[in-house]
């Protein structure tokens, strides 16, 4: 007799129960009180499973659920549900919940769906019964316009249920992509996250992942070895410090899990629940009035010396600023913030790394952020301090023309609000693609200290007067002689504002408070959307 039978019909009174003993009167309270003791027992899981997981620094599903949910908010979708495969051993083992649990619960009063794979059944491996939770959580979300959330710690396909998981993972991608840009999908690894589970974070809008105990690839190192001699360990080949500093498929990184999951519940506070409705707002912080003299002295007048844009953002910004990838390609920095109590995306060239410059892994995080912002109704600012795109052939080689347009593409195809301050420099190509108002922001600010050109001013005259820098007798003083003379023409952000492509030039202590007004009057901003089936993204 399946255990199902006996944990839920009775035999009747009277009669024997399969196992000899006397059943259970058939009342409400003892069908009740069966239940309960069911549950539990689902609940509590395998306790030596458990301790195993908990002596390797993880938590359990439920434990997990439990930090990420408001209290006393979860409820659970199919619990009972055991896989219906044969062979291989799994006939005799049908633990109940296939390895994830799944349901919906609350993060500061606001829904979300969540599932949670359970490493202590299967290695949290995934079958079709795992999958159709999974897919039945997914399809919930979506249907209700809430953020989805995975907490990821997985073998990957079970491999005893052969094609039935690698068709449940498919499933899993189609919903991940039929609700991109519809409601965010929050991706947090926790463990192992091999073979096709990495998708999972690779399509969500946001990946977590804690270091030492999670790992993501798509062969493991045993495959790796077999294949290419090389040994490499988990974390080596796939830990948290390599997707968060090297591959950027992880947006955020911590040490223990308990801070990951806090993290996702700040994220899930400052986006909106899909993308119909506006990011939540917060009460005004007065950004309206508030001069920061700071900003006067953060920002080095020589275009060349390095400074923390951070420290720039921080003075324009209400107090709660989070950084996106901040371990991957620090030359660009974004995040989520918010100004006078309204959710914005940050993003800003870094002067600390690389001087600025954009590269490919700069072009590619800043894009994949904007488009974000864009899809999910946050409005842009954009802080400029740009040298130019990176030269070299390594750049080119690697494709940074292809690279270079994703973020191009981005911003021209974004319809938010956009407001473009430009804090020292914005040359060339890179002076257009970060949020120029020739390619749609709707307002553009400069400081006063600021040179807006196709190239600095020294390597201008360089040009334009090389032949008589070759015969000057003293080329370095007729050099700064030239630059003095012409510099007005060749960088002066008046230039830029006398032709309409800068709005204002602004008093940098004035820039919290610029950047807020103007928030506040495009915050109706509407965009009708061109009628097509998508657009061809330089992928
Ligand atoms: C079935 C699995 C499993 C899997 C682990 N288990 N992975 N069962 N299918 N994929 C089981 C183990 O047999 C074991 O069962 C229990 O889970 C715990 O696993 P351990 O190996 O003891 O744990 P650990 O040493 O921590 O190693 C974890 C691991 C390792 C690194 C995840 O188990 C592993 O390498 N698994 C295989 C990973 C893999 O190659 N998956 C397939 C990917 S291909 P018992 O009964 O002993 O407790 C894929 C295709 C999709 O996903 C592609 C779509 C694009």
């Amino acid at each position: 007799m399946s255990e199902v039978i006996r944990d839920f019909v009775p035999v009747p009174p009277g009669r024997p129960s399969s196992n000899g003993h006397a059943p259970p009167a058939r009342t409400m309270s003892g069908l009740r009180a069966q239940r309960e003791a069911l549950r539990a027992r689902i609940a509590a899981g395998d306790g030596a499973a458990a301790d195993r997981q908990r002596a390797l620094g993880k938590r359990t599903a439920r434990e997990r659920l439990a930090l990420l949910l408001d209290e006393g908010s979860f409820t659970e979708i199919e619990m009972y549900r055991r896989h219906q495969a044969h062979g291989l051993k799994l006939g005799e083992n049908r633990p109940h919940t296939d390895g994830v649990v799944a349901g919906s619960g609350t993060i500061d009063g606001r829904r979300v769906f969540v599932y949670a794979q359970d490493f202590t059944v299967f290695g949290g491996s995934l079958g079709a019964a795992h999958a159709a939770k999974i897919h039945k959580v997914m399809d919930l979300a979506l249907a209700t316009g809430s953020p989805l959330i995975g907490l990821n710690d997985s073998g990957g396909a079970r491999i005893q249920e052969g094609v039935m998981s690698l068709d449940g993972y498919g499933g899993i991608f189609r919903r991940c992509v039929q609700a991109s840009g519809v409601i965010p999908q929050i991706c947090v690894v926790l463990g192992p996250c091999a073979g096709g589970a990495a998708y999972s974070a690779a399509l969500a809008d946001f990946t977590f992942m804690v270091r030492d105990t999670a790992a993501m690839y798509l062969t493991g190192p045993d495959v790796v070895e077999a294949v290419t001699g090389e040994r490499v360990g988990h974390t080596d080949l796939g830990g948290a410090d390599v997707h968060g500093g090297r591959s950027g498929v992880a947006a955020f990184v911590y040490d223990d899990e308990a801070d990951c999951l806090a993290d996702v519940r700040h994220l899930v506070s400052l986006l909106p629940a899909n993308n119909l409705e506006p990011p939540p707002s917060g009460p005004s912080s007065g950004a309206w009035d508030d001069l920061r003299p700071r900003l006067a002295e953060i920002v080095p007048v020589e275009p060349n010396r390095p400074y923390d844009m951070r420290d720039v953002i921080a003075e324009i910004v209400d107090d709660d600023y989070f950084e996106v990838h901040e371990g991957w390609a620090g030359n660009v920095v974004v995040g989520l913030a918010r100004i006078d109590g309204e959710v914005v995306g940050v993003v800003g060239n870094q002067p600390m790394v690389l001087a600025g410059v954009l590269d490919i892994p700069a072009s590619q995080k800043a894009a994949r952020f904007v488009r974000f912002c864009d899809a999910f109704g946050i409005p842009l600012v954009t802080l400029v301090d740009v040298p130019g795109f990176l030269p070299g052939r390594d750049q080119e080689y690697g494709g940074i023309i292809r690279h270079g347009a994703k973020l191009l593409y981005a911003y021209c195809e974004a319809t938010v609000p956009r407001v473009q301050v430009i804090v020292r420099k914005a040359y060339g190509g890179a002076y257009i693609v970060m949020d120029s108002r020739s390619i749609g922001a709707d307002v553009s600010l400069a400081w006063p200290t600021n040179e807006i050109a196709v190239m600095g001013a020294e390597g201008a005259v360089n040009v334009l007067f090389r032949r008589e820098l070759n015969a000057a007798a003293d080329a370095a003083a007729l050099r700064a002689e030239l630059i003095a003379e012409y510099s007005d023409q060749l960088i002066h952000p008046l230039y830029a504002a006398e032709r309409g492509l800068v709005d204002d030039v602004i008093d940098p202590i004035e820039t919290r408070a610029e950047v807020a007004r103007w928030l506040a009057a495009l915050r109706n901003k509407r965009a009708p959307a061109p009628q097509r089936k998508h657009g061809n993204v330089p992928l």
